[in-house]
């Protein structure tokens, strides 16, 4: 813990070195404009002569911006890019496609972007007499030498969004031996403090990634709470590894947990939901009965004024403060709701994912208690997280691929693809600063992603990553 440089990580149960221990027993994301024909006949051009990739250059050169320059020259280190921007270009001169900025295509959009709009328009025989208006921003001089037009310098000036890049592996693996393999359980989780908690055989382990900075962490006076196997809520106090109070009130095994200030809100294999404040005494708890087989999921809405929970009676239900039944019920999934996020962007906003036989992610308002978006996913929904920078959300899957998913929202379209755990990946959990994920599975192993990136081009960027360096 503070001050302690000794971590050794990547070895075998590396977790136990710097770490506290709790042993509570046994528990759980390019038109082209009309062709305009400068004749009332085809333009057929004539590429002789045109050293196309040497104007290229040459335009790069005449740019006076020393910041465009130096975009330029960072972007030529990705000949992708160049291909985008040359076949931009070339549509400029040859088609007279008018761009003035360049469309950066999604990797797999790419090809089809590149090929579609020449193998559509090319030759098409049209009279087109749309005069292009007179662009008074036009900067480039009339004495200028560059034979490109004056759209072709524009589109070389516009700034180039870098296409944003996921790193398909972890930059972080951490062995978890006994991380077990059962659906129903969630025992990894990063705490607002930079703690991260896993439950391992009988035993917690908390490790924390703040210490390294010593200076920007008051608040590691974190409490933990652990669900047990035979059914008590512990709290435990992370700083000082000592255990507070054992909550009893489930007659089973306690797999999820919820927060929402000091209130503590757990579901049980007795199919209960047992709200309490862990300031007030024993018996003040509310029961919430609603599903009709274990909890497995169970979430606070980010306003703090309803929790959702996911079972395996394939419901997902979501409560209020004022009763002791719930507000709605959603019965569209066809397996057990384990995989629950309520969005941090927009009010009332519901994300779920089905277990096997369903493998849906489904999109609620909860507002109106309407259904919105549905995607199959392929396989088992084990986990959902929402971005908080950027309208996109992340999903662990387990049969049959254990891939993690990112997907923009609402396009549900996929940004990106990550595998490498050889089980289900059924535990998720977002960094505080919600740039990295980590992700757990029962092929024992802990893996840490940086999926969620705060801004596009920080070279210094303050993830956990860094964090992680300075321990070693
Ligand atoms: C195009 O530029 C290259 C490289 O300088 C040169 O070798 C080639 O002869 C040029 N082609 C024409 C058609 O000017
Ligand atoms: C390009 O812009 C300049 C300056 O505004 C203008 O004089 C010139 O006619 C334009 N050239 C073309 C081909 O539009
Ligand atoms: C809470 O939910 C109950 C049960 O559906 C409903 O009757 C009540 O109006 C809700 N209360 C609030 C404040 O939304």
């Amino acid at each position: 813990l503070p001050g302690d440089n000794t971590n050794r990580l990547g070895q075998r149960f590396n977790l136990l070195r710097g770490v506290t221990v709790l042993c509570p027993h046994l528990f759980e994301t390019i038109s082209c404009s009309p062709l305009s024909v400068r004749s009332g006949d085809r333009y057929i051009p004539t590429r002789a002569g045109s050293n196309w990739s040497i104007n290229f250059h040459y335009a790069n050169e005449n740019c006076h911006s020393p910041s465009q320059n130096h975009k330029a020259k960072d972007a030529s280190t990705e000949s992708g890019k160049d291909t985008v921007a040359y076949a931009a270009l070339l549509r400029n001169e040859l088609l007279g496609a008018g761009m003035e900025a360049m469309v950066e295509p999604h990797a797999d959009d790419r090809r089809q972007a590149v090929l579609t709009p020449s193998a559509r328009s090319l030759f098409r025989y049209t009279v087109h007499t749309k005069k292009v208006p007179f662009d008074s921003d036009n900067d480039v001089s009339p004495y200028s030498l560059s034979p490109l037009s004056n759209k072709s310098h524009k589109l070389l000036r516009s700034p180039r969004k870098p296409a944003r890049k996921i790193s398909k592996i972890p930059f972080k693996v951490l062995d978890a031996p006994e991380l077990q393999d059962d659906f129903y359980l969630n025992l990894v989780d990063w705490s607002a403090g930079n703690l991260l908690s896993v439950g391992l055989g009988a035993c917690v382990y908390l490790w924390s990634a703040c210490t390294s900075q010593v200076s920007s962490t008051p608040s590691c006076t974190t409490l933990v709470a652990v669900g047990t196997h035979k059914g008590y809520v512990q709290i435990w106090d992370a700083a000082g590894g000592r255990k507070l109070s054992s909550l009893e009130g489930h007659s089973a095994r306690v797999g999820a947990l919820a927060w929402n200030g000091e209130q503590l809100s757990s579901g049980s294999r007795d199919r209960v939901i047992l709200q309490r404040d862990v300031r007030s005494p024993p018996g003040a708890e509310r029961r919430l009965q609603g599903h009709r087989q274990e909890v497995c999921g169970l979430k606070w809405s980010p306003d703090h004024q309803h929790l959702a929970s996911g079972g395996n009676d394939n419901k997902l239900l979501v409560w209020n403060s004022s009763s002791l039944l719930p507000m709605q019920q959603y019965s569209d999934h066809l397996a057990a709701v384990k995989a629950i996020a309520w969005s941090p962007h927009q009010h009332g906003l519901l994300a779920s994912g089905g277990g096997t036989a369903d493998r849906c992610l489904r999109f609620w308002n909860t507002l109106t208690g309407q259904p919105l978006q549905s995607t199959d996913t392929g396989s088992q929904v084990c986990n959902l997280a929402w971005s908080k920078h950027a309208n996109e959300l992340v999903s662990t899957h387990g049969y049959s691929q254990n891939q993690i998913l990112v997907w923009k929202y609402p396009s549900l379209t996929q940004v990106a693809k990550l595998t490498g755990h050889s089980y289900r990946v059924l535990y998720l959990a977002v960094s505080p600063d919600g740039e990295a994920i980590v992700t757990g599975a029962g092929d024992e192993t802990l893996r840490f992603w940086n999926v969620f990136s705060k801004t596009r081009c920080t070279k210094e960027s303050k993830s956990v990553l860094n964090l992680f360096t300075r321990i070693r």
